[in-house]
């Protein structure tokens, strides 16, 4: 008997093949704009100055290679803490948040998933139409209802009164799942007002947000970027936040991030804790520890935090920078009305507005990489290279 006759094959990752076929492509003058995360000018993903030196110190000072608790090193959870909540929150004082450390934002999705599954039996989650590609298949996996409510219309804008009026008639304490910022694939973010009305909606209709904060400092600054977060967890007796280190720290692949949570008496949260460790436990035993000492050690040092903000500061701008250079380098082709989102839009991600049969010609007559959904990852452009991208969106556009 074969074990494993009747298992079948599935299609690997559309974006992963996108990046085969980049690499596969001799022609010099392609262009990456698929895969999700930063590169500077020379293409690379670097390892921001302050993770090399704290990795020094850790190499030298690290005395034990024992596990850590299922919650993660202490200093790692109360100092993420303060970067997401801020360091005056009343709920750090009072005793209402916690944070369980996770590998990436992924694992904190993952873990929050499988918490509402088993301890909220019965809600759904409600995802926005589009989001990023993993959320549906890892929610699905927790055993939880999938739904969407509108996001970005068919004419490319943000629809944020159909993104309402589908909430107001979400089931009572179900999950809703926001992009804290620097929306994964759109760009597009909900303006201060917009947030102020779906918090209300909230209210009225008693969701349980669930905030997915991947991107702090990629869209405005690091303190600007949690407007909304802290917003919520001012207004709301409980609530869950997904915070990931692996943009804003450049510590893809060490796996760092951790599962916020708030909750309406200290008691409560210890509960909801204690249930978290255990499910933690079953998915991963205890987190991974190099990246959350990285963290750690940066946040807690006055110096090593100035240069990290810094450099985060450099990789914002350069992004922004892209943005807006696209949408001039367009201007000789007229395009720039047409494609004036760009610049509005925040993080590393822009839904362009191309179709399908536009972003296949880009491949295929350009080697311009990019997702079909017409999604591009602006960190993958460069300054010298915006003339031949906005050549190639005009000769497709025509
Ligand atoms: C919206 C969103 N959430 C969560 C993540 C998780 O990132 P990681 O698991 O690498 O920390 C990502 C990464 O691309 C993302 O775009």
């Amino acid at each position: 008997m074969s074990h494993f006759a009747a298992v079948v094959g599935v299609p690997g990752d559309p974006i992963l093949g996108l990046l085969d076929a980049y690499r596969a492509d001799p022609n010099p003058a392609k262009l990456d704009l698929g895969v999700g995360v930063y590169k500077d000018a020379s293409g690379l993903t670097p390892i921001p100055r302050a993770v090399k030196l704290a990795e020094r110190r850790l190499v030298d000072g690290e005395t034990t290679k024992t596990y850590i608790g299922g919650h993660g090193a202490p200093e790692f959870g109360e100092r993420l803490q303060q970067l997401v909540l801020g360091a005056d929150s009343t709920l750090l004082r009072d005793g209402l948040a916690g944070a369980t450390q996770t590998p990436g934002g992924t694992g904190a999705l993952r873990l929050a998933g499988e918490f509402i599954a088993r301890n909220l039996p019965g809600r759904g989650i409600w995802l926005s139409d589009p989001t990023w590609p993993i959320h549906e298949p890892l929610f699905a996996a927790c055993g939880l209802r999938v739904e969407h409510y509108p996001y970005v219309g068919a004419d490319n804008r943000l629809d944020v009164d159909a993104m309402l009026d589908a909430l107001q008639r979400v089931p009572a304490g179900d999950v809703v799942l926001l992009h804290a910022c620097c929306h994964n694939p759109t760009g597009f973010d909900l303006a201060p007002r917009d947030w102020k009305r779906v918090l209300e909606v909230v209210k009225a209709r008693e969701l349980l947000p669930l905030l997915d904060f991947a991107y702090q400092g990629f869209g405005d600054g690091l303190v600007e970027d949690a407007w909304a977060v802290r917003l919520f967890a001012a207004e709301l007796p409980e609530l869950l936040i997904t915070s990931s280190c692996s943009k804003n720290f450049g510590l893809y692949r060490e796996r760092t991030g951790a599962l916020l949570l708030r909750a309406e008496s200290s008691a409560k949260l210890a509960d909801v804790r204690s249930q978290l460790a255990l499910l933690a436990r079953g998915l991963w035993s205890t987190p991974p520890s190099h990246g959350a000492a990285v963290v750690a050690e940066i946040l807690g040092d006055a110096e090593l935090r100035a240069l990290w903000s810094a450099e985060l500061d450099d990789m914002r701008r350069r992004v922004a920078n892209l943005r807006s250079g696209l949408v001039e380098a367009l201007r000789p082709h007229g395009l720039t009305e047409r494609f004036a989102h760009v610049a509005q839009q925040r993080g590393m991600f822009s839904y362009t507005g191309l179709t399908a049969a536009q972003v296949a010609r880009l491949r295929d007559e350009f080697s311009v990489y990019l997702v079909g959904s017409g999604r591009a990852s602006v960190a993958g452009m460069s300054e010298e290279r915006l003339d031949y991208l906005a050549g190639a969106i005009a000769r497709v556009c025509e």
